[in-house]
């Protein structure tokens, strides 16, 4: 495995992926972990990470420089290598120019992490610091033409240093560097597959469990939905699903878990109706905010109400994944202002005094995504779009009413169809229709009409942090726009969303 000490650059994720991206296994860990964990964890190799911080200022954060001791090679990126430089005995100085973007990288040595790369190729530069003078034992690997030390070794410790970012995709080569790092200097073995993962996920949670019974809310998205294959996997019949139909959810939807989770997989599953208590409870309601919170507290009530009914339940499952964890942890930085309050089951362990069992918390997405497919969880699934926790009722602005939902729902099957019709579903982070709170003139077959406003929504993003709004060509949004005002009974208007985040959110709500 590799470790990969978290400076608090945004990039972090991106280093980690890609090094799994290359089969090996790699876990990211703050920069106060101590030496002795280090040493227990037995890596390969290390990564620093980059960093906002300078390393002359008085917080910036370190990690035990015993790790220049341990035998084990170490590569530096941006913030990583100048604390490695700092740590060796070398300078560190404050740049005459910031370099921020591209630069051409002119390798003067290609061996080691350069084994194989041309000899000039772009690489992406984000830093205010720069080294002044190397370490004993260092020399200096390539430039570029404002930062004369862009990467520097010290072949006998197999210390690397890169003042770049190889883990953007704006670095081409960065691919190979790392590789070569992984491969090259580190020795490591291709032998990170979900396929692996799962044999050892299968007997962590059986070392966690035992005999125990553990119970997982199943939303029917890929988290929850692989989460409960692999549970399922491990431990049959002790794994108890709790499906809530609120009322809220995409037409078909509810079949849809049915189907799979019982009809396919055999899963023990509770499925609740409880559609008439969350419409009941959301009546009159406008505020998204409240809206939220309505939804939020009843899935707990009825979810622990739940829970209740099956004795010696020890466990609860989630499909929390590595960036949660990451984030959560995070030291530099978290999370601000609240815009939305997120609908999740974050709140239940506590409460339910159960033992958190968590077996998705080591992958990102797109690794639970091929976890998902080595299952046996069907396509349609695995490639699922995110759908939110409150469901339409945040796609429904004003209030929520039977009529309006069956307007939604409606025109939501109409778009979903064209979308994958034009082979875009795979290729949009979401798409899905709002239902506005306010009507508009029109006329159909020499009638004048007064009916309800449809938004179509459709994003690109890679994470959801940022969006922009999706350039569906014009004939399909015509086509769309077209079949929803014939077919969808109560709307004359679809009008599309062309707002990116920021400033806009995904949701309306
Ligand atoms: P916003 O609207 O904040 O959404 O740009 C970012 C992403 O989060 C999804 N979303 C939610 N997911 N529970 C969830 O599990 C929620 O309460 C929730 N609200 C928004 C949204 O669909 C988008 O992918």
């Amino acid at each position: 495995m590799i470790l990969i000490i978290d400076f608090g650059s945004q990039y972090n994720q991106l280093i980690a992926r890609r090094v799994r991206e290359h089969h090996v296994y790699c876990q990211i860990e703050p920069p106060d972990i101590s030496l002795s964990t280090i040493r227990d964890m037995q890596p390969e190799g290390i990564i620093l990470s980059g960093g906002p911080a300078s390393i002359y200022e008085k917080n910036s954060p370190r990690v035990d420089a015993g790790i220049f001791t341990l035998g084990i090679p170490v590569l530096g990126i941006c913030y990583g290598l100048q604390f490695m430089v700092h740590a060796l005995g070398g300078d560190v100085i404050a740049a005459a120019k910031r370099e921020y973007g591209f630069a051409e990288l002119q390798i003067i040595s290609q061996e080691g992490i350069f084994k194989d790369i041309e000899p000039t190729t772009k690489c992406w530069m984000s830093h205010g610091d720069t080294i002044g003078k190397l370490p004993q034992g260092f020399t200096i690997t390539a430039s570029t033409p404002n930062t004369p030390v862009a990467a520097a070794q010290d072949r006998k410790r197999r210390f690397y240093g890169l003042q770049f970012h190889p883990e953007v995709v704006h670095t081409p080569a960065g691919k190979q560097i790392l590789g070569n790092f992984l491969f090259t200097v580190c020795r490591c073995q291709e032998n990170w597959t979900m396929k692996s993962f799962a044999r050892e996920a299968i007997d962590e949670i059986h070392s966690q469990v035992g005999n125990g019974k553990v119970i997982l809310g199943l939303s029917g998205g890929v988290d929850s939905s692989v989460a409960a294959v692999l549970l399922h996997r491990a431990i049959g019949n002790q794994l108890t699903c709790v499906f809530v139909d609120n009322g809220v959810l995409r037409q078909g939807e509810a079949q849809k878990v049915q189907e799979v989770f019982q009809k396919h997989f055999h899963m023990k599953l509770r499925f609740v109706r409880a559609r008439k208590i969350f419409l009941d409870r959301l009546r009159g309601v406008e505020n998204p905010e409240k809206k939220r919170k309505i939804i939020g507290r009843t899935f707990i009530e009825i979810f622990e109400a739940e829970a209740k009914k099956i004795k010696g339940v020890g466990c609860l499952a989630q499909g929390t994944l590595y960036p949660d964890i990451i984030e959560s942890r995070s030291t530099f930085g978290g999370p601000s202002a609240v815009i939305k309050s997120h609908h999740n089951v974050g709140g239940l362990p506590k409460r339910m005094k159960l033992k958190l069992v968590e077996p998705l918390k080591h992958l990102f997405k797109d690794e639970v995504r091929l976890l998902g497919k080595e299952l046996g969880l069907p396509e349609e699934m695995v490639w699922r779009q995110p759908f939110p926790g409150p469901g339409l009722a945040i796609r429904i602005i004003g209030e929520v009413t039977e009529k309006r939902l069956t307007i939604l729902k409606k025109a939501d099957v109409v778009l979903l169809d064209e979308i994958r019709a034009a082979e875009l579903y795979g290729k949009l982070w979401q798409c899905f229709a709002v239902l506005l709170p306010i009507k508009s003139v029109g006329i159909m077959g020499d009638q004048r009409t007064y009916e309800n406003i449809l938004a179509i929504r459709a994003v690109t993003s890679d994470d959801a942090m940022t969006a922009d709004w999706a350039r569906i060509p014009h004939e399909l949004l015509a086509k769309i726009s077209n079949r929803i005002i014939n077919e969808v009974r109560g709307v004359n208007r679809v009008v599309y969303d062309i707002s990116s985040k920021p400033p806009s959110t995904i949701e309306w709500e």
